[in-house]
């Protein structure tokens, strides 16, 4: 703790230097973020210190003096996706004498990719990882001083560097870390080995990251964890996720809190206690399933198998009737056939999911799942992989169509980008919402009813 504190004043005080360098060049900054919300996060805080530095937000990368990508390693196309925008830059680097490009995020922490950009990308500036975020305004202060490439990856994290700049995207709502990494080790997923093991943040660090958020105008926060089921192991304290949960609920001013991902083998009965009493606990869950076939879920390495899914799902139903479940399913894993794909589907149907994000499974360098022969062909893996979408789509209109008639509250986070005369909001259980409105209804709760279900939206009006 007292060495996170040193840590964060000392950025601090370069921060305070560089701003005399980049503010009378009136630089100019451009943050793309790719993967998950732990990353959108972690791209708030990147924000945080490179205004604090002094650097203005460009409108595209093309014209930036400092181009930053916040890089996933999930799935191959993420990957692609980024050497694409960084061969773009080459030419306008030659162009502007002080654009830098840093590179940071899960893609980084592999040594294959390191090695690429060290051969293929020698015009890159400055490389970090995802344990030294923090650290942006060191790095860039190195590369100021030498114009050298600056690579920085940490194989692990010493400890939680509290109390850094942050800029929110939006005023209202906010997502808060409560634990970094995981240790589950799915067969598939790279996220272990770039987000490293799994840690909780104490627990009155984060309540107390959210009573400023709220002193600041937040009402909603979103937790965020790879594993929030499993919060609190290892703290001194022997505190659990629903314990926490129950203790943000108590904060005045917050209203909603939400919280992702949770991992079906981790999930109690004290947290769907939790869901079903706690009123500011927003009634939506998302709760991976990634696939329907049990012999598939052992080769996975999830640790639980379809029976025991589908009975948490009754047992959620039972407690909290219209709960929104969503779920991320993976098809085409090593060894699925069209019979695995079937109970895939059964469970989509058993579930009445809201919405599931449906992946096709990318092998990944490293990982267990990477040296197993998958025994289906690309085209095999397509038509299952449209099957499943198919019935994800059939479900997500029924659930839609449910709202119809009734009416909810509804919290407006933006003025519609296709019709200026609309805003747009969530309701509790994360449906999106459309209803006419104007710039001032953004951040406030506002009753509706809704009139029209559009499968992947509602539309409301005012009541
Ligand atoms: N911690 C979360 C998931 C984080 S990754 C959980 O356990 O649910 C988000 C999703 O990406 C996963 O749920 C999974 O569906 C998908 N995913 C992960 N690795 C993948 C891979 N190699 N190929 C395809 N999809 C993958
Ligand atoms: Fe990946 Fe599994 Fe950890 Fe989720 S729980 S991040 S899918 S290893
Ligand atoms: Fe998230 Fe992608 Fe990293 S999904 S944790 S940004 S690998």
């Amino acid at each position: 703790m007292e060495n996170s504190k040193h840590e964060s004043a000392r950025q601090r005080e370069i921060i305070k230097k560089l701003r005399e360098v980049v503010v009378p060049k009136k630089l100019t900054y451009f943050i793309t973020t790719f993967g998950c919300q732990m990353n959108a996060h972690d791209s708030e805080k990147l924000k945080g210190i490179v205004e604090e530095i002094g650097y203005r937000e460009a409108d595209d990368e093309l014209h930036a003096d400092l181009v930053i990508f916040n890089t996933c390693a999930i799935r191959e196309n993420a990957e692609n996706r980024v050497y694409g925008r960084i061969g773009r830059l080459k030419k306008n680097k030659k162009k502007n004498k002080n654009m830098r490009i840093a590179l940071c995020g899960c893609m980084m922490q592999q040594s294959v990719v390191i090695d690429k950009l060290k051969e293929s990308y020698p015009y890159i500036d400055i490389v970090f990882g995802t344990h030294n975020l923090y650290k942006l305004a060191e790095l860039l202060e190195i590369n100021f001083e030498t114009g050298a490439p600056v690579y920085d990856i940490w194989e692990t994290y010493d400890e939680i560097v509290e109390d850094l700049p942050a800029i929110r995207k939006y005023k209202f709502k906010s997502s808060v870390n409560i634990m970094f990494g995981c240790n589950n080790f799915c067969t598939y997923c790279i996220v272990p080995y770039v987000r490293g093991r799994e840690r909780s943040r104490e627990k009155e660090d984060i309540l107390s990251e959210i009573r400023d958020l709220v002193a600041d105008g937040v009402v909603e926060v979103m937790l965020l964890g790879q594993n929030v089921n499993s919060y609190g192991k290892g703290l001194k304290d022997n505190t659990s996720f629903s314990d926490l949960l129950r203790e943000v609920c108590r904060i005045d001013g917050l209203e909603r809190v939400r919280f992702m991902t949770s991992h079906p083998k981790d999930l109690s009965d004290d947290l769907i206690d939790v869901i079903a009493t706690e009123e500011k606990v927003c009634k939506h869950f998302h709760l991976p399933f990634q696939n329907g076939s049990s012999k598939i879920l052992k080769a996975m390495n999830r640790g639980y198998t379809k029976e025991h899914y589908l009975n948490l799902v009754e047992k959620l139903r039972a407690r909290v009737p219209d709960i929104a479940l969503t779920s991320d399913i993976i098809v085409g894993f090593p060894g699925e056939t069209d019979a695995d794909v079937e109970e895939t589907i059964e469970i989509v149907k058993k579930g009445q999911y809201s919405s599931c994000f449906t992946f096709i499974y990318s092998r990944r360098t490293g990982t267990r799942a990477a040296v197993m022969e998958n025994g289906s062909t690309p085209e095999q893996i397509k038509t299952r992989f449209d099957k499943v979408l198919k019935a994800v789509d059939k479900e997500a209109r029924d659930f839609s169509m449910r709202h119809l008639d009734k009416t909810y509250k509804v919290l407006v986070e933006g003025v519609n980008e296709k019709n200026t005369e609309m805003v747009t909001g969530r309701l509790d259980d994360f449906s999106l919402v459309h209803l006419k409105g104007t710039v001032e209804d953004i951040g406030k709760f506002i009753e509706v009813k809704i009139v029209e279900a559009k499968g992947f939206y509602l539309l409301g009006e005012r009541i």
